[in-house]
């Protein structure tokens, strides 16, 4: 199926990531990570020294973004995790990203997954899946991440945190997180990886 694109979104930490890149191998489409595109962009402006929620540097940093930057190993963590959702609240920078995104999905046939995929980025596209799971479930999965890659991490912070940048990401003017109307919700909390990729995958299958 060329050009063919499936939208997974959904709060931090709820497995979007994991199901994606899976159901992107199981169908031969590319996977695109658009989160990476947003801290890759907040990386930038702090590298400049500059703030987040400063529009003019965020935008001139999200236009030129290199592929390089995406590949970064200091993406992941507190910090970068709140440059991301700061960039992404400002409008100029989900514009300068909106048609890479576009072009991408359209060119390869992908699995996106992101905030907005289903809504914004292609509201047209035949599967959307929202995937969801208690605060309480992300956060412990996310600390389990921090801790197995050796990052100091207090579960309760990390809860805190988790809902801070979920409450931020959902009361955004412009292209907040939410379901697509069309979504097909997984709420993951109990379910394992294997659990949550084989109700995903019946969804996928289910459409097509
Ligand atoms: O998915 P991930 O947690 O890596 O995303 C980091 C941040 O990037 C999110 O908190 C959100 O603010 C922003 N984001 C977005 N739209 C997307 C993907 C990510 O606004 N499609």
């Amino acid at each position: 199926r060329p050009g063919l694109v499936i939208a997974v979104d959904g709060p931090a930490a709820a497995g979007k990531g994991t199901l994606a890149r899976r159901l992107a191998a199981e169908l031969g489409l590319a996977y695109l990570d658009t989160g990476l595109l947003y801290r890759a962009t907040g990386r930038r402006v702090l590298d400049a020294a500059a703030d987040p929620r400063d529009a003019a540097a965020a935008e001139a940093a999200a236009r030129s973004l290199t592929p390089a930057d995406l590949a970064r190993g200091d993406l992941r963590g507190p910090e970068a995790d709140r440059a991301a959702s700061a960039v992404a609240a400002i409008p100029a920078v989900r514009a300068a990203l909106l048609d890479w995104q576009r072009d991408y999905g359209r060119l390869h046939g992908a699995v996106l997954d992101g905030r907005d995929i289903g809504t914004v980025v292609f509201p047209d596209a035949p599967v959307k899946l929202y995937v969801t799971a208690s605060d309480e479930e992300r956060a412990r999965r996310r600390h389990l991440e921090l801790t197995g890659r050796g990052v100091e991490a207090d579960l309760t912070v990390v809860l805190e945190e988790l809902r801070a940048r979920d409450a931020q990401d959902a009361s955004r003017a412009v292209a907040p997180l939410k379901p697509a109307e069309d979504a097909v919700q997984l709420d993951t909390t109990t379910l394992d990886a294997e659990a949550a990729y084989a109700a995903a995958l019946a969804v996928v299958r289910g459409k097509l």
